[in-house]
């Protein structure tokens, strides 16, 4: 990647069916290589049945009184962003959905999303770890308001969908190691190893738009990355919840500067050593750069003030399949 040099200056984008259309073998590699890690797994082997016996008649454990708030908040967000899928679904599709190679991808994706809610669902609800009223009341609310992102074109939707599915990842996996019992941790390992294989097919299908156009790509990975937005801004109580999440370390500033940002922009996609760009191109990328270091230069700061270790908390493989 260090050797694309720019010389597309003048390069008009392609309109999204044409990038879609273009990048067709490499959806094809992509898919292969995701079926060729990926393993078949089941919901019901992850949750620990014996122990709804322990429940009172509203659905509730002792056991709940035990566990911190970020933990529950973490559990509340995570699964109320899966249940949502159904608008995430309708937006890839729209963005994607030009043929049958990227149909099936959406699809695909979709029901291993799906998967998600009903493992976290049925794991929440089996060791009454959050009041059941409550949550599906939540549930109903953040699916009736649809509220979903939506990027504006073919090369925004890789962009942000890299960095949503790593955010993820991360704290699917920083929930589950804060969980008390073995099955839970096992459980949220499991869905960190489905959301980093998505987060893979789109950091590299974003990769194949930046050595297609690299001017239009380094523009959008800008928008993308400054102006990036959890997908459960829209869940109620979003910012409290954050709040508590953030405290907990399993998902803040620090990681989401340390572990997403900086891996991305000059680990991946390399943007600081892509030369020859248009003058609106160059601009993204200078803005880019500038924003990344800002941001790790606060994170430095706020981890020296916290004590907090310099070691990423997020330790899941980047090529790990199972
Ligand atoms: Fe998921
Ligand atoms: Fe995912």
């Amino acid at each position: 990647m260090s050797g694309r040099i720019e010389t597309m200056a003048t390069l008009t984008a392609k309109t999204d069916e044409q990038l879609l259309e273009e990048l067709i073998p490499e959806a094809e590699r992509l898919i292969n290589r995701h079926f060729g890690v990926q393993k078949e797994w089941f919901p019901h082997e992850y949750i620990p049945w014996d122990e709804s016996s322990k429940l009172d008649e509203n659905g509730n454990s002792e056991e709940a009184k035990e566990l911190d708030d970020g933990t529950k908040s973490a559990l509340f967000v995570n699964l109320l962003t899966e249940d949502n899928l159904p608008y995430y679904y309708y937006d890839i599709d729209r963005m994607f959905g030009k043929s049958e190679i990227w149909k099936y991808w959406t699809r695909r994706w979709t029901a291993e999303e799906g998967r998600h809610s009903i493992a976290i669902r049925d794991y929440i609800t089996v060791k009454g770890l959050l009041d059941p009223k409550e949550l599906e009341r939540a549930r109903m609310s953040q699916v009736e308001g649809g509220q979903t992102p939506h990027p504006p074109n073919v090369r925004d939707g890789f962009a942000y969908l890299a960095i949503q599915e790593l955010a993820t990842r991360i704290s699917h996996h920083n929930t589950g190691k804060r969980l008390k019992d073995k099955k839970g941790q096992a459980l949220m390992r499991r869905i960190a190893i489905d959301e980093n294989l998505h987060y893979l097919f789109y950091r590299d299908m974003t990769t194949a738009a930046l050595d297609e156009n690299p001017s239009a790509t380094v523009e959008a990975i800008d928008r993308q990355i400054t102006g990036f937005q959890m997908p459960g801004a829209g869940i109620k109580d979003f910012v409290k919840h954050s709040r508590k999440i953030a405290k907990a370390g399993i998902y803040n500033f620090s990681l989401h500067s340390d572990s997403i940002v900086k891996p991305l922009v000059y680990g991946h996609w390399k943007i600081d050593k892509i030369s020859g760009l248009s003058d609106a191109a160059k601009s993204a990328q200078e803005h880019l750069i500038k924003f990344t270091d800002k941001i790790g230069k606060i994170a430095q700061k706020l981890k020296a003030k916290s004590g907090e270790s310099s070691e990423v908390s997020d330790t899941s493989e980047e090529s790990e399949g199972d």
